[in-house]
């Protein structure tokens, strides 16, 4: 692979982190970000290590101005981006029973929001260049309203949707866009669920190495592992309403009884 600059967002941990040492590999130049500034050097010890170039940007992607600030350094030091990679999310549990606006405020701000701002900051360089990729980490969970994570599966259904319509506009001017819907993988994410319910769950490496194959493949839509996706894609989504709100309820029932 060429040489490029890219940005990771959310790489102190997980994902994110995972996908930063194995581009670091190839030696490219790589922006992370993210709220805690010792695991981002961290991480950025880990890509120089390796042979790539690290750009540290600490701070939170869900304020507008530290976006356009974070860019603005990869600007003045690299002239802008060949890859952006928007990975930085949160998952917050809700039960309906207890709706809280702030729980879906402050995913949205973070999984969607967070997305955009970084969007609105990289685009325009990448339209006066006529070329780029933008992936972006959404979920399986965003196929179907998961039940207590209403908020997580709404703002991954969100995420997907804006990058398909992106996908469409954005095709003209040479930048691809790639959606990318993970199943199961271990993060600090996935350390609180319950392992019982993490079913074909990928370690961060595995699910990072997929992950840049279908960036580096320019692939639309991307979902893994396949026996979680056709489920989650396919089956579900399609079923009868009532069907899937008796297997669903079933589902929590049986978590709860853990
Ligand atoms: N793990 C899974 O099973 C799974 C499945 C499907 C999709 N995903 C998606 O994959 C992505 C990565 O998740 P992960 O599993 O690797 O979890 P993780 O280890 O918790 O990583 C999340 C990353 O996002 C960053 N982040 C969160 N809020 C931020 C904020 N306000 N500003 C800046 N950075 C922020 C975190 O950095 P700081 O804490 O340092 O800010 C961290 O680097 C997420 O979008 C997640 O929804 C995960």
């Amino acid at each position: 692979m060429a040489l490029k600059r890219i940005l990771i967002t959310g790489a102190s941990s997980g994902i994110g982190r995972e996908m930063a040492l194995l581009l670091a590999k190839e030696k490219h130049q790589i922006a992370i970000t993210g709220r805690r500034e010792e695991a981002l050097r961290e991480t950025a010890e880990q890509i120089e290590q390796a042979g790539g170039k690290a750009l540290v940007l600490v701070g939170d992607t869900t304020d507008p101005k530290i976006v356009a600030r974070h860019y603005g350094e990869i600007k003045d030091q690299w002239g802008g981006l060949d890859w952006a990679i928007l990975n930085a999310g949160i998952s917050l549990r809700n039960d309906g029973t207890e709706f809280s606006a702030a729980i879906y405020k402050k995913t949205f701000e973070t999984n969607v929001f967070g997305a955009a701002y970084w969007l609105e900051a990289i685009i325009p360089d990448m339209v006066k260049a006529q070329s780029g990729t933008i992936a972006g980490i959404a979920s399986l969970a965003g196929f179907v309203g998961l039940p207590r994570s209403g908020a997580y599966s709404s703002s991954k259904s969100a995420l997907m949707v804006l990058l398909e319509s992106l996908r469409v506009d954005l095709a003209a001017s040479k930048i691809s866009v790639v959606t990318i819907c993970p199943g199961f993988i271990k993060s600090e994410m996935t350390d609180k669920n319950d392992p019982r319910d993490m079913v074909f769950v990928l370690d961060a490496e595995t699910g990072a190495k997929k992950i840049i194959q279908a960036i580096e493949k320019k692939k639309r839509l991307f979902y893994f592992p396949w026996p979680l996706a056709i489920p989650m894609t396919w089956i579900l989504p399609n079923l009868p309403r009532g069907v899937y709100d008796f297997i669903a309820r079933r589902a929590l029932k049986r978590r709860l009884k853990k």
